[in-house]
């Protein structure tokens, strides 16, 4: 027997409530709780009478036992193969979030045609765009030919059994799981019991056909419909597709991954024909740099096994607020707040009185406490107004002691150094070994107070000063 209850559900965080508030108590978020009606009836069949319930016994299977499954399906889309761990697993389920206009269904459509024309059967259902619509784009981007399978659909029982005939796909594409509803379910699409319900139809397809299935999920800050978040923990892997405004460059990045790495990102252009693979990040990053002005120092940054040289932009401006002002774009701020404490408390660099502006340049958004060094150095550059060396690269951890503090593969960030060109790296005290990189002349540094010297000696007799700051 059917029997519906009422409960009240936060559409961000999926926090359920016996009446209606204001405010999540869990999430903290405004005005986005709902009301939703949920059927419940027993999942996968109704509950036994009697109250007891009768299970079925199983066999248990050892650690040794053989894999029928081909392990994994190469796309030919490079950077999409690299996050996800070097193709696609059968049977699993991956989530695609990312702000709506970043170019989820592009990049999806782009490897659908690219998996199709291999000889794989791609099915693209697409719950927001009519058929024309994708072919359109199809069309665009010069895909037309390829064999993929569209449908505009919502529902997923109809999507299941229309699977189900046939040859098993190797892809499914649903786009977006926010427009699919089940049957089982009362509540209007979007909303949290919805997604999830949806969401469980179609893992439970995916695990027991062996096809791979992309979920894309929008992202909204107004919570209006149901965050992917409220089906993250049931998927196998979460990516996030993402971008700054004005840039062209669109960062894939792995949140959660059961069959790879995590901190794997996969770079993209977008442009007139699609997304295009950026094989070599740094001389995107690089490309267009500034030389010649203070406040700029290039990062030699690792994002997962690969090497990616950023350019690290500061302002440091006289303040005329009581506060001054901390503005970052890319990068943790709590992690500024240090290095701005450990650079006035071991160095004597007082930034006080001074706005400071922090750019990861190309949108690119950096996690690595590695950064440190570079941080410290375009800040103090900015401030005395001396130009770092064009030819230079920096990476260390600095430690509230003021030390600087070796980190991880630096070999291998060195060596894509020396490829760009670059001539000099500023680096902690590191392995003999690791240093011996060719024509790259490496300047260990163990202290923050040296490099502060350095910069500011290297200041001195360049008689360069800082326009305006002194006046
Ligand atoms: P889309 O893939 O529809 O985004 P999402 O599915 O994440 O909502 O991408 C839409 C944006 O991409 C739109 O602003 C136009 C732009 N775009 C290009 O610049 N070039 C192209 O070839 C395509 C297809 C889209
Ligand atoms: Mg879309």
């Amino acid at each position: 027997m059917a029997r519906s209850t009422t409960t009240f559900v936060c559409q961000s965080c999926g926090a359920t409530y016996g009446r209606w508030q204001g405010k999540c108590e869990s999430c903290g978020a405004w005005n986005t709780i709902a009301e939703e009606t949920v059927a419940t009836t027993g999942v996968g069949g109704a509950p036994a009478k009697g109250g007891k319930t009768r299970g079925r016994a199983f066999a248990l299977a050892g650690l040794d036992g053989v894999n029928d499954q081909a392990p994994r399906t190469e796309t030919q889309v490079g950077e999409l193969d690299r996050v996800f761990g070097g193709g696609l697993v059968k049977g699993s389920v991956i989530l695609i979030g990312g702000d709506p206009g970043i170019g989820k269904s592009t990049l999806l459509i782009q490897a659908s045609a690219r998996l199709a024309r291999m000889g794989h059967r791609v099915v693209y259902i697409s719950g927001e765009e009519a058929v024309g619509q994708v072919r359109l784009r199809a069309e665009r981007l010069g895909l037309t030919a390829s064999p993929v399978e569209l449908a505009a659909e919502t529902n997923v029982e109809d999507i299941v059994a229309t699977l189900s005939e046939g040859v098993t796909p190797r892809l499914v594409v649903i786009d977006s799981i926010q427009t699919m509803w089940t049957d089982s379910v009362e509540s209007a699409p979007g909303t949290v019991s919805q997604v999830r319900s949806a969401a469980q139809v179609l893992i439970r397809y995916a695990k027991k056909s062996g096809a791979a299935v992309i979920l894309v999920g929008h992202v909204t800050k107004d919570g209006q419909i149901a965050g992917p978040r409220v089906v993250e923990h049931m998927v196998d892997a979460v990516m996030s597709f993402e971008g700054e405004g004005g840039h062209h460059f669109r960062i894939l990045r792995a949140v959660k991954n059961r069959f790879g790495p995590t901190d794997e990102i996969g770079v993209f252009e977008m442009t007139g024909k699609g997304l295009r693979e950026v094989p070599n990040p740094s001389e995107l990053f690089l490309a267009g740099r500034d030389l010649g002005a203070p406040g700029t120092a290039v990062f030699a940054g690792m994002e997962g096994t690969r090497p990616v040289l950023v350019e690290i932009q500061a302002l440091v401006a006289p303040s005329t607020l009581g506060t001054p002002r901390r503005a970052v774009v890319g990068w943790d701020p709590a992690r500024l707040s240090m290095v701005l404490a450990v650079l006035d408390a071991h160095c004597g660099v007082r930034l006080g009185g001074y706005d400071v502006y922090l750019n990861v340049a190309g949108g690119l958004r950096i996690a690595e406490p590695a950064a440190d060094l570079a941080v410290a150095a375009a800040l103090v550059s900015s401030l005395s107004g001396a130009v770092l060396p064009a030819d230079a690269v920096y990476f260390g951890e600095v430690s509230l002691s003021g030390a600087v503090r070796p980190v991880a593969q630096a070999a291998a960030r060195l060596k894509e150094a020396k490829k760009l060109g670059f001539t000099k790296a500023v680096v902690p005290e590191i392995a003999r070994g690791e240093m011996s990189e060719a024509g790259l002349s490496v300047q260990a540094v163990t202290g923050l107070s040296t490099l502060v010297a350095d910069i500011a000696a290297s200041g001195v007799g360049r008689d360069r000063p800082k326009a305006a700051a002194g006046a």
